[in-house]
């Protein structure tokens, strides 16, 4: 399969069968990672990696993903770059592509802002774009997530539940792009997904169709409901994690000062705070199947998203589940990045 320039922007902009080429590469770079075997995949190409927002994982995943693949990977914090002068994305995407081989960017934290940035910058350079995360999807989280579940449960995934729950934060209003990628690709792969969250806490519109149409096209379920306890029962997979109120998030697009910023920032974690119970807690953990496994994507506010007991317990994966980012990434950049044609 030749996915050789291909942008990495949706994983709904890719048929099941190129996702399932970028888990089969990724679990085979996981094996030769483990037994020390060299992956030079990439020699002498430049992944830039371009970020509007704070990371630990994606960073690092890319970084030492890059390294490995004996690419390079370089840093760029947009705020340290003419974009915060106002240069353009056409503009930053002719330069960054005339100059390497691969652009990443992560942009997510204002509904309406990120992906469209990404797709002028894809739009204006051949080298592929790749999401880091944006505010629609988080595709190279749910890769390997999907990675993960796969280790634990096996490919065929037909009947096994995943609950993407709403839950309580008091360090930042998350992105929704982790919730909305994950009830958009999980369906695809055999899964019954269930969504719940308090009532101010609604995905994307657009997101929610495509939820609803992949699962009617797996034959696969797609539910909606505001009882995390309802929700919790009978599942295999819990993905209990926070995200803004998209209403008061998406007011950030028209806002133009620091202290507006902030003043939003505040509301939405005022609105958080309304709803302090929705902890995966060892109670609702007992709500599930007994052979249940706790997922999130990290950071976690510990002790308020979920307890110490539960993402330290014997049913949490999330470190594993941290770890299969640089399997996931190295497979998406082995897979899109090109030698280019001097
Ligand atoms: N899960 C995730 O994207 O982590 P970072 O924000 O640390 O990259």
């Amino acid at each position: 399969m030749n996915l050789k320039g291909k942008d990495y922007i949706e994983t709904q902009d890719w048929t099941k069968a190129e996702i399932e080429h970028l888990l089969d590469l990724a679990d085979k770079l996981k094996d030769d990672f483990k037994n020390g075997r060299p992956t030079p995949l990439l020699p002498n190409q430049t992944a830039f990696l371009l970020f509007f927002d704070k990371s630990t994982r994606t960073r690092n995943a890319f970084e030492a993903g890059a390294t490995q693949l004996a690419a390079h990977a370089h840093f760029l914090d947009s705020s340290a770059t003419q974009i915060s002068h106002g240069e353009t994305p056409k503009d930053t995407g002719i330069i960054l592509g005339s100059m390497g081989h691969g652009i990443c960017i992560r942009h997510d934290l204002i509904p309406g802002a990120g992906n469209s940035y990404m797709r002028e910058v894809a739009d204006a350079t051949d080298v592929p774009v790749i999401n880091m995360q944006c505010d629609i999807d988080h595709p190279t989280q749910t890769l390997a997530d999907l990675q993960t579940i796969r280790e634990i449960f096996g490919k065929n995934l037909k009947g096994r539940k995943i609950v993407v729950s709403w839950a309580f934060a008091p360090s930042y209003a998350k992105p929704l792009s982790v919730p909305q990628g994950l009830i958009t690709l999980m369906p695809r792969f055999g899964l019954d997904v269930t969504l719940v969250h308090p009532p101010e806490y609604k995905l994307m519109p657009k997101c929610m169709e495509d939820a609803r149409n992949n699962a009617k096209e797996a034959g696969t379920k797609f539910e909606l409901t505001d009882d995390m306890d309802a929700a919790f029962e009978g599942a295999d997979i819990l993905y209990p994690k926070s995200w803004g109120a998209f209403d008061l998030m998406s007011q950030r697009l028209e806002l133009k000062t620091q202290k507006q910023l902030a003043d939003n920032e505040a509301a939405c974690l005022e609105l958080n705070a309304k709803y302090k119970s929705w902890i995966c807690d060892e109670r609702r953990m007992k709500l599930a199947k007994k052979e249940a496994v706790y997922m999130h994507c990290l950071p976690a506010d510990r002790g308020n998203e979920v307890t110490d007991a539960v993402i330290d317990g014997p049913q949490s994966v999330v470190f594993p589940e941290a770890e299969n980012r640089l399997h996931t990434a190295k497979a998406i950049m082995a897979s899109v990045m090109r030698e280019r044609p001097f």
